[in-house]
């Protein structure tokens, strides 16, 4: 028998309705439409502003659109994985909560944590359980309600981040597609830099900390910045020359989307042309573990079976690495 490979044979998403553009953000801080969009390539992004509803809101309308279009029974799922930096609650798994309201009654469920490359972590754990022959048919959910986490009197975060969701289902395959090789890296210098510094147990929850609005996002942008242009380019490059694939090998880039900048730098020493350069940071700004599978629905129809893939993610943490995925379908 052929080795078993983990493809992705299906794909949804979802984001919310309320469009907060840079022109609404001029109201609320102190900045411009042109700092945002020359920075940061980012116009606007997408905010669940319903009250009482979190990510696994996002999370199970992603799910249930990736459900109708490939006409699955959720009943099949043997295993879904919840990537989030948001989940409802700090106990009690959003994952499993999901699960359960899509109708997976036969499938275990967890949540997976890493930052702005919690996706990508979740596409290697995905393919690890497929491979082993473990399980055939794994779910992988990536969704954040960023909103709930950033000030929006910081305009150091407050352009940055928007919510989202986006889930693809992993199967086995027989002809050598999906995923190929991965370099996933962490590095816990990084903490320091992109945080919430309360909320957890070192520093719990006090009226101390809401006060001292710890329970937000806090970045050293510039710090970041230095770390993500190198971490992505440097994982980027090394996953093609492990493989052997010139720039021409390599269909598309699918890049976390968290500045433009950070972009552009991880395909120019991909020695990539601009074409294969998957973008849309400039229609949902930073979605975090929704980025990636935002990113396939929002061009699935470009993609053609064999196509090759490379996957790029950098996050708090530090958090980083790149996938190299042949398309399936
Ligand atoms: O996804 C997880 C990983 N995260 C990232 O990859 C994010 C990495 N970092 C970044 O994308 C960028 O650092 C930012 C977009 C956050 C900031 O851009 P920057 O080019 O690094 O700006 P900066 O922080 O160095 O600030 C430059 C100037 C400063 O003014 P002075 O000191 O030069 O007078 C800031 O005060 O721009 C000012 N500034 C702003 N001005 C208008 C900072 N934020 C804003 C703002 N609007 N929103």
């Amino acid at each position: 028998m052929n080795k078993i490979t983990a493809a992705i044979t299906a794909i949804g998403s979802y984001v919310p309705e309320y469009v907060l553009s840079n022109q609404v953000l001029e109201t609320l801080v102190d900045t411009n439409d042109e700092w945002i969009t020359s920075r940061t390539g980012i116009k606007e992004r997408r905010l669940l502003k319903e009250e009482g509803k979190g990510t696994s809101f996002l999370a199970i309308k992603a799910a249930q659109n990736l459900l109708e279009k490939a006409k699955l029974d959720p009943k099949e799922i043997d295993l879904v994985i919840m990537a989030t930096a948001t989940p409802d609650m700090p106990v009690a798994s959003t994952g499993v909560y999901v699960a359960t309201q899509i109708g997976a009654t036969n499938a275990f469920a967890f949540d997976l944590q890493a930052a702005c490359s919690s996706f990508l972590f979740g596409m290697s754990t995905a393919s690890a359980f497929i491979q082993s022959g473990k399980y055939k048919k794994v779910l992988l959910i990536g969704a954040d309600k960023m909103s709930s986490i950033i000030d929006y009197t910081d305009r150091a975060t407050c352009i940055i981040f928007g919510d989202g969701a986006g889930a693809v289902l992993f199967e086995p395959n027989f002809e050598g597609l999906g995923l190929q090789d991965e370099i996933l890296k962490s590095d816990g210098i990084g903490r320091e830099f992109l945080k919430i510094e309360a909320g957890g147990s070192i520093l719990p929850p006090s009226e101390e900390t809401v006060k001292n609005k710890q329970h937000f996002v806090f970045q050293d942008g510039k710090t970041v910045f230095k770390h993500a242009v190198s971490g992505m380019a440097d994982v980027s490059e090394k996953i093609m020359e492990r493989n052997n694939l010139s720039n021409d090998d390599v269909n598309w880039l699918v890049a976390h989307q968290a500045n433009k900048r950070i972009i552009d730098a991880t395909a120019s020493r991909m020695n990539l042309d601009e074409s294969k350069v998957l973008i849309n940071i400039h229609r949902y700004g930073n979605t975090t573990s929704a980025t990636l599978p935002l990113l396939l629905t929002d061009f699935e129809d470009k993609f053609k079976k064999g196509d090759n893939l490379i996957f790029a993610a950098f996050g708090g943490g530090f958090t980083w690495g790149a996938i190299y995925l042949k398309w399936a379908y």
